[in-house]
């Protein structure tokens, strides 16, 4: 095998998806050179990784760099898919020195019996699994809850000691220390330690992720080389202690019960890399969080005036500044990725601070929003087995941060400054941050009782329901018989944000919560909705149909997209069913603005039903076919389907049986062709005295869980500490896919289509089960 870096042995550019080009760019921008000219050390990588690869994620999204010798992974989707790989894509490179050490600073590294090995985010399978669950429960929720008096204690006693002062550099005055000093309470670390630890992780950070001079090499290999011997002492401090607590203290213990699993060689190198990454990761983070909040007041002033709104916006700091920006993989046997061949051996850079603004995956990506309800989606923690363990305590630290500084220093301004950042490819945050304040208007001050009364948060990610903005009712019109139409502005008059066609917002009012696709035109300054009313549905439509008058104030979730256009088809045809119109509308628009050719079917029960059709015969009359039920004419989607071109794509928005027809129609077509989304989903609610246990077993990570009847698979396998994304919690949004290798599934969702059924190896999580009771074994 081999494992040198990947050199490309033609055009290592001939896979790659030629896309659109006509996004605006700069025609000198040829993505090519761009690809070759790309340096993560210098410039504007180091000064906004995301941006610095927006033309990446447009045009090539998997490309080789070959000033670092790696391919570069920049779209959310990809690197998500590397990092649920842990098999293909091994993380054995994570913690190599990105820069190769200089013989002269290996003979140095030497010299101190320097022998840092696998720890556990560079460690493969199955050892990995193993250590990560032999160590994992101090890291779940309920047994991190006690350490938040702590954070709040050390926070306290910093801001106790600036608060009457005007200005200051909130890195050196909080956002260094406190983290060090909950990491190493957290590990059981003495405290006497900190100075000496603190000198040693810009050394560790450098030496793996910078580009060290040979000069330089040297000195951070002395470095290196005294933290890797000092590492050693401590822990022969530690086992002098058996009864000792912490993790560190819990993983010296193991290593003695399961030696085979908590290796020697695994005590000292975590020694050393723990203190970076529980320390250095949650610094920089939190130090990205105060400069974006700063910089963007009216977030800031919300938080001043709803500290609930923290835990989500602490989420979004996370997602559009994230302290890690980079991290790395190596392909372990030949593959593809995004179209891209990639060698045995190659070694990838995926950046996920460019995944975190992908427009793909979030809407409007590139725009800073504490109200966006997917921002937990981000990927700054990584992503599945080796998801990072600590971030239940980072987010805490965030949040406490966060809390005290916005509820003591609401006139908290950034003061004027130049930002420097350690060069490096995967740790980002300014080595300082200057804010001020004028400490005469300190409320504390008026109201001494103020310094104390504080918000607790729960440990854990926030919860989605807790996530909503408020905006005001600013147009209300009948759109078609039984059909409101809504338009939706911010509450403060600031704009809303951008959406892509197909997406959807969540309206919450009057106790209900409802989908709606947006449906106006995107430039607009506004949100348009036309919402059917449905007697029979649960409430929320009949509420907004009873209730809603202008002026009113109401509350939504979203934007979010789970019904995304594909642009690089060359023709469409757009089927609308009723009220399905209305993300059918929005795409229509959308193609119109690129160029492309398009159909639209709209299918109804009678003239008078039909909403939006002014619109869709002003902008769309040319593309437009009508099928009115009660005039005679009725789809004939045979050859509706017959008339697509090879190559064209095929969007529904209809109820259940017409999208079945579909599906029977394009059976013999491409994967890919045929797009749709449901009005709503089945009814996916759980009814224990129907429902029958099962066992499920959990391959990679060796365990076998009995899910109850009254329990969904999600819940069995994120109660294990696993981590499993979810969000609709009802069959809508794929979000809790897993991966099936054995075993009979019932499928209950609206996500897969029939084809991906039949091939019984995907199950969302949330709502499917296994057939009558049997036994399923997931990857
Ligand atoms: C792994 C980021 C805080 C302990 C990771 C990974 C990332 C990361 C990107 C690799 C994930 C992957 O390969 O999928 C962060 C960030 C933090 C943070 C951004 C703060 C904002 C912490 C803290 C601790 C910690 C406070 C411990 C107290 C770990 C451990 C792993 C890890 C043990 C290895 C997990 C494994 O491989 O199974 N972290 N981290 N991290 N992190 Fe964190
Ligand atoms: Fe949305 Fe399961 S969480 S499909």
């Amino acid at each position: 095998s081999h494992k040198r870096s990947a050199q490309p042995q033609a055009c290592p550019f001939s896979g790659a998806p030629a896309d659109s080009a006509e996004h605006g760019s700069c025609p000198v921008s040829d993505p090519f050179a761009l690809a070759r000219a790309f340096d993560a050390f210098d410039g504007p990588y180091q000064l906004d990784p995301a941006e610095a690869l927006r033309w990446s994620r447009d045009q090539l999204p998997v490309f080789y760099a070959e000033t670092l010798g790696y391919w570069v992974v920049t779209r959310y989707d990809d690197i998500k898919a590397v990092f649920r790989d842990g098999i293909l894509f091994s993380p054995r490179n994570v913690l190599e020195k990105i820069t190769p050490a200089t013989p002269e600073a290996m003979e140095v590294l030497k010299s101190y019996g320097y022998a840092m090995n696998r720890t556990m985010v560079n460690e493969d399978e199955p050892a990995h699994m193993e250590r990560r669950r032999a160590l994992m429960d101090h890291f779940i929720p309920a047994n991190l809850e006690h350490h938040q008096e702590m954070v709040r204690r050390l926070t306290r006693e910093k801001m106790d000691a600036f608060i009457d002062e005007d200005r200051v550099d909130l890195v050196e005055s909080l956002l260094y220390e406190v983290p060090l000093n909950v990491a190493l309470h957290f590990l059981g670390v003495p405290e006497d330690e900190i100075a000496v630890l603190r000198n040693f992780s810009v050394a560790h950070s450098v030496n793996t992720w910078g580009k060290p001079t040979d000069e330089q090499q040297i000195a951070i290999a002395h470095d290196v080389g005294q933290f890797w011997q000092y590492a050693g002492t401590v822990i022969e401090k530690m086992k002098a202690e058996p009864e000792g607590t912490g993790w560190m203290h819990e993983t010296i213990r193991k290593n003695v019960e399961m030696p085979d699993v908590v290796t020697d060689s695994y005590v000292h190198s975590m020694m050393m890399a723990i203190i970076v990454a529980a320390h250095e990761t949650t610094s920089l983070a939190s130090t990205n969080m105060f400069k974006t909040l700063l910089s963007n007041r009216e977030a800031w002033d919300d938080i001043c005036a709803d500290p609930s709104l923290i835990p989500n916006a602490v989420e979004e700091c996370l997602r559009f500044a994230g302290s890690i920006v980079a991290w790395r993989r190596q392909v372990t046997a030949p593959t593809t990725l995004n179209g891209v061949d990639l060698p045995e051996g190659a070694k990838l850079l995926i950046v996920q601070a460019s995944g975190n603004q992908d427009e793909r995956h979030f809407e409007g990506g590139d725009s800073f929003d504490i109200y966006r309800d997917n921002a937990v989606d981000h990927l700054t923690f990584g992503y599945g087995s080796h998801q990072c363990m600590g971030k239940n305590i980072g987010r805490m630290e965030m949040r406490i941060f966060l809390e005290e500084m916005s509820r003591r220093l609401p006139h908290l301004r950034l003061a004027e400054q130049d930002f420097t950042y350690l060069p490096n490819t995967s740790f980002r945050g300014p080595d300082h941050l200057w804010v001020e304040w004028d400490p005469e208007l300190n409320p504390e001050r008026a109201q001494p009782q103020l310094a104390h009364d504080h918000q607790r948060f729960p440990v854990g990610a926030p919860s989605r329901r807790d996530i909503a903005r408020k905006v005001r009712v600013t147009e209300v019109r009948q759109e078609a018989d039984g059909i409101l139409g809504l338009t939706l502005q911010d509450a403060k008059g600031r704009p809303l944000p951008r959406w892509s066609a197909g997406a959807h917002v969540e309206l919450v009012a009057g106790g209900y919560d409802r989908k709606y696709s947006l449906c106006g035109r995107s430039d607009a300054p506004g949100y348009d909705l036309a919402i059917l009313r449905e007697d029979e549905g649960r409430g929320g439509s009949r509420y907004l149909h009873d209730s809603v008058q202008q002026g009113m104030e109401l509350r939504l979730r979203g934007p979010s997209n789970l019904f995304r256009l594909d642009e690089e088809a060359c023709a469409y045809v757009l089927i609308a069913g009723g009220i399905g119109i209305t993300p059918i509308l929005a795409m229509a628009d959308r193609l119109k603005s690129l160029g492309k050719p398009y159909a639209i079917h709209y299918c109804g029960r009678s003239r008078a039903t039909m909403a939006l059709m002014e619109r869709l015969q002003a902008d769309h009359s040319g593309h437009l076919s009508l099928h009115i039920k009660d005039e005679g004419a009725r789809a004939d989607l045979t050859a509706i389907v017959a008339a697509l071109p090879e190559g064209g794509q095929i969007y529904c928005c209809g109820p259940e049986r017409m999208i079945t027809a579909l599906e029977d129609l394009t059976a013999e077509r491409p994967e890919g062709t045929l797009h749709f989304e449901h009005f709503s989903a089945h009814d996916t609610g759980l009814d224990p005295d129907k429902e029958t246990a099962f066992e499920v077993e959990l391959v990679d990570s060796g365990l076998t869980l009995n899910v109850a009847a009254d329990q969904t698979l999600l819940d069995a396998i994120q109660a294990t500490g696993i981590d499993v994304a979810s969000d609709c919690c009802e069959g809508l949004c794929g979000s809790c896919d897993v991966t099936v290798l054995d075993g009979d599934i019932d499928h209950r969702d609206s996500v897969l289509s029939r084809r991906e059924r039949a091939a019984n190896n995907r199950m969302m999580s949330c709502c499917s089960r296994a057939k009558n009771g049997g036994r399923i074994k997931l990857a």
